[in-house]
């Protein structure tokens, strides 16, 4: 392939992000089929931003490490609290070891103290933290830039919900191009293991995730 083609060719790259509760990771599909990228044992990657004193990020699974030591600067489980009210996610706040606060619209916050007294997230901003680590992850795994993605979400996803998470997507560098619903996904996922079978067939997908039933 002529280098023009090759840089188009990757620069049209679209990653596919599986932006999880608990648990996230970012996977291609080539030549070869679909594989996720990253280290052998770093494919995926805990859902959690530990918030430093100085208001730097920590990502992943050193923050996951550290979780029941610094809980009230630990961020897990963002992904209940995008594009909700406080109201509505009132019922996840007793799983959350850091403080939920009431931002403007009724929105829910992050308060985490700091050196320079307090930073307060939009879940948003915290979601798109993991989505950098995972858009880096790619372009070291791939050699070359990453900026367009299909994230997925659960079914149950609202509108606001949906947003929220393209919000994330752009401010971590991201153009999400799609938002796909999870069992979607996995069914498009069996779909392309199978091709080339040829045979129309129904299979059942079951949803079981660390916010999901
Ligand atoms: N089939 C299963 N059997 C037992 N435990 C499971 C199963 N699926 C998931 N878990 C447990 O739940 C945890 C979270 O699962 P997973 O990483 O799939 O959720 P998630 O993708 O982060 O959440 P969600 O998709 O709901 O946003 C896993 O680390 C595992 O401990
Ligand atoms: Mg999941």
């Amino acid at each position: 392939m002529a280098t023009n083609d090759l840089q188009a060719a990757q620069s049209d790259l679209i990653v596919g992000i599986d932006l999880g509760t608990t648990n996230s990771l970012v996977a291609i599909v080539d030549a070869h089929g679909p594989r996720v990228l990253g280290d052998d044992d770093a494919q995926v990657m805990p859902s959690v931003v530990r918030v430093e004193r100085d208001g730097s990020f920590v990502v992943g699974q050193a923050a996951a490490d550290r979780m029941v030591e610094l809980p009230e600067r630990t961020i897990n489980s963002v992904k209940r609290l995008m594009g909700r009210s406080i109201r509505d996610a009132q019922g996840d706040l007793a799983y959350l070891g850091y403080q939920v606060v009431e931002g403007e619209h009724d929105t829910a916050r992050v308060r985490i103290e700091t050196d320079d007294g307090e930073r307060v997230y939009a879940p948003q901003e915290l979601s798109a933290v993991i989505l950098r680590e995972l858009k880096q992850r790619a372009e070291s795994a791939l050699g070359h830039p990453v900026e367009k993605a299909v994230v997925t979400v659960p079914a149950y996803f609202d509108d606001a919900q949906r947003q929220a998470t393209r919000d994330a997507g752009r401010l971590a560098g991201l153009e999400v191009v799609r938002i796909v619903n999870e069992p979607t996904a996995a069914a498009l996922a069996y779909g392309i293991g199978t091709r080339g079978e040829g045979k129309s067939q129904t299979i059942a997908v079951y949803d079981l995730g660390g916010g999901t039933f």
